[in-house]
């Protein structure tokens, strides 16, 4: 079985036992690495391709799943750099992420684009409720469980405006790269969950505005600790397909 993490902002090293792997995809090259531990074959993807050159709005979401799914991959931790619309949710805190909120306007979005009938992904579940149980397990009040993901567009930041409907309608954090990931996840029936990194408070929360060199640094305080989390559980955890929704979503109409 092969497993993979997806880092977003920020850097997360790997020891030395690994190796580089280029995958054509027909959505173009995606390059990623691969670490044994213990007879298990770890992915570490980064999202925005090697060395962050990509804006949230143009990472090539569906050659990154297509290639983990082409892999063998099938579990994934994915990582995403968040701010908060919630007094109680500081830069810093974990969250468990475990429903979203699309207000995205441009991206690929599906690998069902009717050349083979039309088929549709259930959003009954769209984290894998196994995975999260297992992050509940080992992380007891170090995160925030049940937060509500608002995926914007992007690059932009909201304005205050925005970011006081979204708190309304029940948004916790925000990011721009979970959707149309999780999505993707599951039109290729892998079991996928994301725990957020919140590096900052939402625009209209607080009078300064974090700088990326805030950002960034927040990410790399968290890294090591998610790192050895997600290890812990691909390595030690009850991981089960059959207890989740994650390989029965699709709806073939
Ligand atoms: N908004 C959108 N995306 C983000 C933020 C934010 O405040 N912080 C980190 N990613």
């Amino acid at each position: 079985m092969k497993y993979a993490i997806i880092g977003g902002t920020g850097v997360y090293s790997l020891g030395e036992n690994f190796k580089e792997i280029s995958m054509d995809t027909p959505f173009g090259r995606i390059d990623f690495t691969v670490m044994e531990k213990k007879g298990k074959e770890i992915v570490f993807l980064p999202r925005h391709g090697k060395g962050h050159g990509c804006p949230p709005h143009l990472v090539n979401y569906l050659g990154n799943m297509w290639a983990l799914k082409e892999y063998g991959v099938e579990f994934i931790f994915s990582t995403v750099a968040v701010g908060s619309t919630r007094i109680d949710i500081s830069p810093g805190d974990l969250v468990l992420i475990r429903d979203f909120l699309d207000f995205t306007k441009s991206r690929p979005m599906t690998f069902y684009d009717g050349a083979n009938g039309v088929i549709h992904v259930s959003m009954g579940e769209p984290y894998c409720r196994m995975l999260c149980n297992e992050i509940i397990k080992r992380t007891n009040d170090n995160i925030k469980d049940n937060i509500v993901y608002v995926c914007t567009e992007g690059p932009r930041f909201e304005t205050a405006a925005e970011i006081s409907f979204y708190r309304q309608i029940g948004g916790d954090v925000v990011g721009m790269t979970n959707v149309p990931e999780v999505v993707l996840a599951k039109e290729l029936s892998m079991c996928y969950c994301t725990v957020g990194v919140v590096t900052n408070m939402c625009t209209g929360l607080v009078s300064e505005e974090a700088s990326g060199l805030e950002i960034i640094s927040i990410v790399n305080k968290r890294k090591d600790y998610l790192t050895n989390l997600f290890v812990d559980i691909l390595l030690n955890g009850d991981l089960r397909t059959d207890v989740c929704s994650c390989r029965s979503s699709l709806i073939k109409v």
